[in-house]
């Protein structure tokens, strides 16, 4: 069993209440949320329906609503609440208490794994 890399993100103040950053990674765009209690989640940026753009939803509680037919995701699960079924991939994500930056680890994924956005 290996041991997860994490990777730095930037800090949850880069991201704004209730909104998202995009990574551009091998996996393709992974979204970056902020909830309005500045707990912070990472999924594909594409919704199991058609393809919309999570990163550009609303984010509410610990869901985001798809911006193209306004499916309910859950930003810890993954899960589509309706109308559709299906389901976004999650990754891990940590934070140091001290300096609140984020770190996001993609698991079987190796060395430079993405474009790290501006700190
Ligand atoms: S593409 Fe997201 S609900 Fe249709």
């Amino acid at each position: 069993m290996t041991t997860p890399a994490w990777y730095k993100i930037g800090l949850v103040t880069d991201i704004p209440k209730r909104g998202a950053r995009c990574l551009n990674t091998p996996l393709g765009r992974v979204a970056v949320f902020r909830t309005a209690d500045d707990r912070v989640f990472a999924m594909e940026d594409r919704c199991p329906h058609k393809g919309g753009p999570l990163s550009q939803g609303i984010v509410h509680d610990r869901s985001v609503t798809c911006p193209l037919h306004n499916a309910v995701i859950s930003l810890e699960s993954g899960e589509m609440k309706g109308p559709d079924e299906g389901t976004v991939k999650t990754f891990a994500i940590r934070i140091d208490a001290q300096s609140q930056t984020i770190e996001i680890s993609f698991d079987a994924v190796a060395a430079e794994p993405f474009v790290e956005a501006a700190e």
